[in-house]
């Protein structure tokens, strides 16, 4: 063959090509050898086109095909040809062809992969520390290659919307001072300045601020942001950020800013036109009706508030606890066995709940371990504040506010997953903004007020006044945006004025001095002309997650960590030599 440079890619050949001759390159996706014929799938990242290779043409080729495996670097030069009638894969776009091989030259031989890469139907999945040890390999895998191109193709929408809407993508540091992010900071050690140390950002919070004292006053940035805590499903120590920020605005201008952005994203990507404006929750509401702060609101089940009816019953549980809340499951009664009301018990009990009080609503009574100590009025009630039908099943936990939430905002997650109230194959995304958050919450193991976001947050403008003497209902003008029970955002607007600000760092408990220390340029800067300003940041992997139908967090990024924060397959963290260390000033 005069060059292995091929002509197509394998997504690329049609009817319309039927006749030419064509040069194709890419990798085995999976071989077949029928006795007369070799077929081979040819897979690269833009598809897959069906080769075959027949014995008349020449015994040699035929021989090399026979020594192809799974995963050899090939290229193939051949003519295109109609597949034989009912041959046909009308579930693939080249399914109607096949490449009639003439030529091939094998790149590069591979060994057995260490797992199954061509996701053929009905091969299992390999263990996902294997497959991020051999992360190349993994990446190959076509779900995993349309994730990627998903990625690309959601932050190029997001470029090319804010770019036509007269923002500015500016770069900030990464080696930087700590901001207050709430996370632990990866620091960096000063080869120069022998025992001072860089922090690398948890976000660009504060250099996005100082952007808009300087009058850039629309920014952007694709961030990459660094936080050393704990991981989950749904968080990485290295994440990226679409960080946001715009003067001269209050909070509905962010939001709508926002919302076209989003609604732009889901139409480019994913083809779903998102409803506009966005669905707006306050905190307080959220907390009550879904028990959290990123509520699914894909489903209903929503958490009914019965405190006031307790004093009228004679269960002593209801009667002495702070609050008393309960879900209605629609006719569920039946489906629930004691066995599984046991296990539901269990599960709330890790989230602090005592007990899962249930009732079975029949036509003419309750059946309950709870129904002794509920009179005909208390039954009547309670019937008609959680609007019962006979058939329905409902669960009740009584506790502290914080202990309700949580249990009944997880039982309620928990029991969607049991009776199967999301199809994740439906394209189906709920978009809202949880709004008025509270500004500060009281840490008990610190014992003293912290920020619920960061402290730059501008605190509501009527709860000012109370910001020292009654701080725990002082309202923040921050918004975070939740889809589909993810936060994919959150933001605030910020304080501008220098005086609040240091009133916010008395409050959290920093000495004036301890405020100039950490965040001295920032005060300073208020102080020159500062313009009101706000903004938020997205969370672009966990928008890819969403996008994209999965709920692991690694699927979306190219080289992720593991659960331990291990990248298993460069196996970093590692050891450096002692000559780094001493370089840094670190060797004792
Ligand atoms: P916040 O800390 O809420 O706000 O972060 C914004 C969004 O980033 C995503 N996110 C993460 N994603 C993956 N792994 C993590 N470890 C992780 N941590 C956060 C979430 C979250 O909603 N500077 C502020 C923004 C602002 O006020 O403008 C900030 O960083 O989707
Ligand atoms: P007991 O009287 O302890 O047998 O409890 C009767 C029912 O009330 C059981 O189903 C318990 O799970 C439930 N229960 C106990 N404590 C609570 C609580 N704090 N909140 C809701 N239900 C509870």
């Amino acid at each position: 063959m005069a060059s292995f440079r091929r002509t197509h890619t394998c997504g690329e050949l049609r009817e319309s090509e039927v006749g030419q001759s064509v040069t194709l390159s890419g990798w085995v996706n999976t071989y077949r050898d029928h006795g007369q014929f070799v077929f081979i799938d040819l897979r690269d990242r833009y598809g897959f086109t069906q080769v075959v290779f027949e014995p008349g043409r020449g015994k040699e080729l035929f021989e090399a095909a026979r020594e192809l495996r799974a995963e050899t670097c090939v290229a193939v030069r051949g003519v295109v040809g109609r597949r034989l009638p009912g041959k046909e894969r009308h579930d693939m776009p080249t399914g109607l062809i096949e490449v009639q091989a003439a030529e091939l030259i094998v790149l590069n031989r591979c060994p057995t992969p260490p797992f199954d890469v061509s996701e053929t139907p009905g091969v299992e999945l390999a263990n996902e520390d294997l497959r991020l040890q051999y992360r190349y390999l993994d990446l190959r895998r076509p779900s995993q290659q349309k994730l990627l191109i998903l990625r690309h193709q959601m932050i190029r929408a997001i470029r090319e919307y804010l770019s036509a809407d007269g923002f500015l993508e500016v770069e900030t540091p990464f080696l930087g001072r700590s901001t207050p992010e709430g996370a632990r900071d990866y620091l960096v050690p000063s080869r120069v300045h022998n025992g001072a140390w860089y922090a690398l950002p948890q976000s660009p919070q504060l250099y996005k601020q100082l952007l808009m004292v300087a009058g850039y006053d629309k920014y952007f940035q694709i961030a990459r942001c660094m936080r050393d805590e704990d991981l989950r499903a749904d968080r990485q120590p290295e994440f990226t950020q679409l960080d946001f920020e715009m003067s001269f605005v209050e909070q509905d201008d962010v939001l709508g800013t926002i919302e076209g952005l989003v609604a732009r994203v889901f139409k480019t990507c994913v083809d779903v036109d998102l409803p506009t404006p966005f669905a707006r929750l306050s905190y307080d509401d959220a907390m009550l009706r879904y028990g959290s702060d990123k509520p699914d609101l894909r489903f209903g089940l929503e958490i009914v508030d019965c405190t006031d009816l307790a004093p009228a019953t004679e269960f002593t549980v209801f009667k002495s606890a702070a609050k008393v809340r309960a879900i209605r499951v629609p006719g569920t009664a039946e489906k629930f066995s004691r066995k599984q009301l046991d296990e539901l018990t269990e599960y709330v009990r890790q989230f602090g709940a005592k007990g899962l009080a249930w009732i079975k609503v029949e036509a003419g009574k309750l059946n309950s371990p709870i129904e002794k100590f509920l009179p005909a009025a208390s039954q009547a009630s309670f019937r008609e504040r959680l609007q019962a039908e006979p058939g329905d099943l409902l669960l009740f936990v009584a506790d502290s506010e914080d202990v309700v939430c949580q249990s009944l905002g997880n039982l309620r997650l928990e029991l969607a997953r049991r009776l199967q109230l999301i199809d994740p194959s439906r394209k189906d995304f709920k978009v809202a903004w949880v709004l008025d958050f509270p500004n500060f919450m009281f840490d008990a193991e610190e014992q003293r007020w912290v920020s619920n976001h960061h402290p730059f947050t501008a605190p509501q403008d009527a709860d000012l006044a109370r910001m020292e003497s009654d701080t725990g209902s002082v309202k923040a003008k921050a918004y975070d945006l939740v889809i589909n029970g993810y936060e994919a955002g959150g933001g605030s607007i910020r304080i501008h004025n220098p005086e609040v600000q240091a009133r916010v760092f008395a409050v959290l408990g920093l000495t004036p001095e301890q405020a100039r220390e950490k965040f001295g340029f920032l005060l300073d800067a208020l102080k020159f002309g500062a313009p009101p300003h706000g903004g938020i940041a997205l969370g672009l992997d966990r928008l890819t997650m969403i996008l994209g139908g999965t709920t692991n967090i690694r699927d979306v990024i190219a080289f992720p960590k593991n659960k331990q924060a291990r990248d298993l397959m460069t196996g970093a963290p590692g050891l450096v030599e002692s000559r780094q260390l001493k370089e840094l000033g670190l060797n004792s």
